[in-house]
């Protein structure tokens, strides 16, 4: 990686005198929590992004609601580096309380904890946006629902948004005197972060379960979107034999142009030893498909919610089961003619769930975007509706990932 592309310090503002800040160190602020500190250091895109962005975000107060974890934390700690006011909440159940309370030493004001439940993340969110942002950063679409609801401060410039369904609520929402960015209608993000990001974290998490091999194994994936060809291409290249079903035509040729054997969801799963459902729909793995698995497959998710393997179904022929126990939760269903299919996690997503989530580089990507674009939405320009990431900004990154990659 040339210096001149990504310096592995990047310039970052001596403190700058901002009135929120004024409790701030005299030397940058530094990561007190060592998995934040690692994350940091491979996380050079959206170190060099804040830095370089120092300018336009410095002086801003920043109400922000992302899963409180080491990158997030590392995001964090440079934009306080950069002389941003952050206010912080997460969402439920997902918080590392070590974190959270590293940031707060930090200077930045942290309204979560892993106990959390619904009514105290909303009560989370209010209390975040009494710090009258200027900028909102939101996952799933809460916060910037809720300003908008009380009424925006005078101040408020806009914001982003993580996900696609945040991205959906704000649409549906009433007017925007402001824009709201969505990060996740990104493409960039969608080849980076879905594709190859969930690929390698949903088989870390299938290796981090089972301790079985995958070299040989004989696996069959439900959908062939980004997340479902992440899984499929991360498993073939392993070694596994891998079988796909999309009901679209154009990325069920992919998959076979990819090597793969394709055929409909009973027809695949007959021989497999293990099936992942990367849909998005509820029950895709159903009756018919159930009765065609063979004694021993182990069933696992992907997509957001674990309504992809039809739990209705696969209980009306279960006789008993059976619990294996840690590290995951792996239960055998023993079937009413012998058979037993054992499902991980309840089929919630196995990389978030037996895995540590996305890798620190697809992080890194996802995050330089939040930043470039929250330094996009603070430079003004941006109409006032909820839109996509900016052309420019995700050529910008593209380029930059290039140059550290190449
Ligand atoms: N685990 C994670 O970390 C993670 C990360 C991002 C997204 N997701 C989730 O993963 C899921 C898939 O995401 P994506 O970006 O690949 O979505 P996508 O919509 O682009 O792809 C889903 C694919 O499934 C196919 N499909 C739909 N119904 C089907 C059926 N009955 N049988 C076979 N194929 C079917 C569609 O044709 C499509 O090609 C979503 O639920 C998404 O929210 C999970």
């Amino acid at each position: 990686m040339p210096d001149s592309v990504l310096p592995e310090n990047p310039a970052l503002p001596e403190n700058p005198a901002l009135p929120g800040n004024a409790a701030l160190p005299q030397q940058p602020a530094q990561p007190r929590n060592p998995a934040t500190a690692w994350a940091l250091k491979h996380m050079p895109l959206t170190a060099q992004a804040v830095g370089e962005l120092a300018p336009v975000l410095a002086g801003k107060r920043l109400a922000m609601c992302l899963h409180v974890e080491p990158k997030t934390a590392a995001l964090v700690t440079l934009l306080v580096r950069a002389g941003v006011e952050v206010s912080l909440t997460g969402s439920p159940g997902t918080t590392h309380d070590d974190v959270a309370d590293s940031l707060r030493e930090l200077g930045v004001t942290v309204f979560t904890r892993r106990a959390d439940g619904e009514a105290d993340h909303r009560r989370n969110v209010e209390r975040v946006l009494e710090c009258e942002p200027d900028l909102t950063l939101d996952n799933g679409g809460d916060l910037t629902l809720s300003l908008l609801e009380s009424g925006a401060p005078a101040g408020y410039l806009g914001g982003t948004e993580e996900t696609t369904t945040g991205g959906i609520r704000l649409r549906e929402a009433a007017e925007h005197a402001s824009p709201v960015v969505v990060i996740n209608d990104s493409r960039l993000k969608l080849l980076v972060e879905n594709e190859f990001g969930v690929g390698q974290s949903v088989v870390q998490g299938f290796l981090n379960a089972t301790n079985l091999m995958v070299p040989g194994l004989r696996a069959a994936v439900l959908g062939y979107g980004p997340c479902g060809k992440g899984v499929a291409d991360t498993l073939s290249r392993l070694g596994a034999r891998v079988s796909v079903c999309d009901t679209d035509p154009m990325r069920a040729l992919e998959a076979i142009l990819n090597g793969h054997r394709v055929g409909t969801a009973a027809e695949i799963v007959s021989d497999a030893r293990l099936v992942f459902t990367a849909t998005g729909h509820a029950n895709v793995l159903g009756a018919e498909e159930l009765a065609t698995l063979p004694d021993g497959a182990v069933l696992a998710g992907v997509g957001h919610f674990a309504w992809e393997i039809d739990r209705a179904a696969l209980a009306a022929r279960t006789v008993r089961t059976v619990e294996y126990g840690a590290p995951s939760r792996r239960t055998g269903y023993v079937l009413d003619d012998g058979r037993e299919l054992v499902l991980l996690d309840e089929g919630r997503m196995l990389n978030l769930t037996a895995a540590n989530g996305n890798s620190i580089q697809a992080m890194d990507l996802g995050l330089t975007l939040q930043a470039r674009c929250l330094a996009a939405v603070a430079a003004g320009g941006l109409a006032p509706t909820v839109q996509s990431v900016p052309a420019p900004v995700e050529h910008r990154i593209a380029t930059d990932l290039v140059a550290l990659l190449k």
